[in-house]
């Protein structure tokens, strides 16, 4: 303990799915009590739509750092976050890092950390799609080997990490991203005006959204806007806010979205949580939307081949499609038919697999009892 009475730890996150993870894991923190906790932004992302708005709306604390490390090739932009934030933790050297989920600035914070002997902690531990040409797997693999203490949403994480000889440092913490959705419905769904605005009526339209780059290169790109124009013709309008990778690449190639798929600006958390939940079907390849759908009842059709949350296939309320013609527009069909809005069955077996919303706080009180045992330290 750095003064003897008052855990010191760092949050480091630089990507937009890290900032609303961090809101219901500061908020923990505050509660414990003998936790003082500060935040090193990485500046992976760096537009205000993709960063300043969730540290606002989420009410998250101002970053302590702000590395500014920006856009780059996942080796120089993961090297740069390494070397600075190597410098802030030599600087003032914490009780614990704490990581999240699976980007460039998970990997490089875990890995600044553990080298100069800093225990670190991951949440969002365990995951696996089990394809290694996604940078986001190397990164959950190789940050899951050198965290000190692991904390997985899921069974099937904790599995995962078993398989791996890692379970004697993990527990299961159930998902945080459960804990915000939770937390901020009613807020989203009181304070929201984002129906009005883009001037859509509930369940009818979908909600698209494509990031990852095996579906961002130009020909994927085409090829799924053709699919989905077809699709959103015979069924619901697309709205799709727009990665700026996704952008950048439509730009460069001048590149017609076609109008039934109406491109609009990346959505402030609110505003999200209200799409999805309003939405008659969510197309994408997030990982973090896949179960934002499937807390608010809304089905997901996912265009990749795997996911990492297995649960929401087998519950039935997201299919895998890839970006196959045939498969998407059966899931189409499927979620078009479809108008019950999950069965209390599934919503229950929702809690068992994903946690009842306080993963968070079991998240800040283990951390804080670990941390007394196993640092240099201990309290009397
Ligand atoms: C990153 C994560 C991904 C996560 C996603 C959430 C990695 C390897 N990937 O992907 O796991 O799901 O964040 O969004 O860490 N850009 C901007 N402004 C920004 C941020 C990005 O214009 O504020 C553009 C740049 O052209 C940049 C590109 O988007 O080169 C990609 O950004 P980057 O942070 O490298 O990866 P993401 O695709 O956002």
């Amino acid at each position: 303990m750095s003064n003897g009475s008052t855990l010191e730890i760092v949050s480091v996150v630089g990507a937009r799915p890290q900032f609303v993870k961090l809101a219901p894991v500061s908020r923990a923190f505050e509660h414990v009590g003998c936790i003082n906790h500060s935040v090193i932004h990485t500046g992976q992302h760096y537009d205000d739509r993709m960063s300043a708005v969730f540290f606002d709306e989420l009410d998250l604390p101002r970053p302590q750092f702000d590395l500014g490390v920006g856009s780059a090739s996942h080796g120089a932009q993961t090297g740069a976050m390494l070397a600075k934030l190597e410098d802030c933790f030599l600087k003032r050297p914490p009780d614990a890092v704490v990581v999240y989920g699976d980007t460039n600035s998970t990997l490089a914070a875990a890995l600044a950390a553990t080298k100069i002997h800093v225990p670190v902690v991951h949440i969002e531990a365990g995951l696996r799609s089990f394809n290694r040409s996604m940078p986001e797997e190397i990164n959950r693999v190789a940050t899951d080997h050198i965290c000190d203490r692991l904390y997985s949403p899921t069974p099937t994480g904790m599995q995962n990490l078993a398989n791996e000889n890692l379970d004697s440092r993990a527990l299961l913490s159930g998902d945080v991203m459960r804990d915000v959705v939770m937390h901020n419905i009613e807020l989203a769904r009181e304070r929201s005006r984002i129906m009005q605005t883009l001037d859509v009526g509930k369940h009818q339209f979908g909600l698209l959204t494509l990031h990852r780059p095996i579906n961002t290169t130009p020909d994927a790109l085409q090829e799924l806007m053709i699919l989905l124009d077809d699709m959103a013709r015979q069924h619901v309008e697309l709205l799709f806010p727009v990665h700026p990778r996704t952008r950048a690449i439509l730009n460069e190639k001048h590149f017609i979205v076609p109008s039934s798929i109406r491109m609009i600006e990346p959505l402030a958390y609110l505003d999200m949580l209200q799409v999805v939940e309003a939405a008659r079907v969510v197309v994408t390849d997030s990982g973090g939307l896949q179960k934002e759908a499937a807390y608010l009842r809304t089905l997901c059709i996912t265009v990749r081949d795997e996911t990492e949350w297995t649960e929401t296939v087998e519950m039935g309320v997201n299919t895998l499609t890839g970006r196959d013609a045939d498969n998407i527009q059966a899931a189409f069909s499927a979620a078009m038919i479809n108008t019950d809005r999950f069965s209390d069955l599934v919503m229950n077996e929702m809690k068992v697999q994903f946690g009842n919303g306080d993963a968070a706080e079991l998240i800040a009180r283990d951390l804080t009892s670990w941390l007394m045992t196993h640092s240099a330290f201990p309290v009397e």
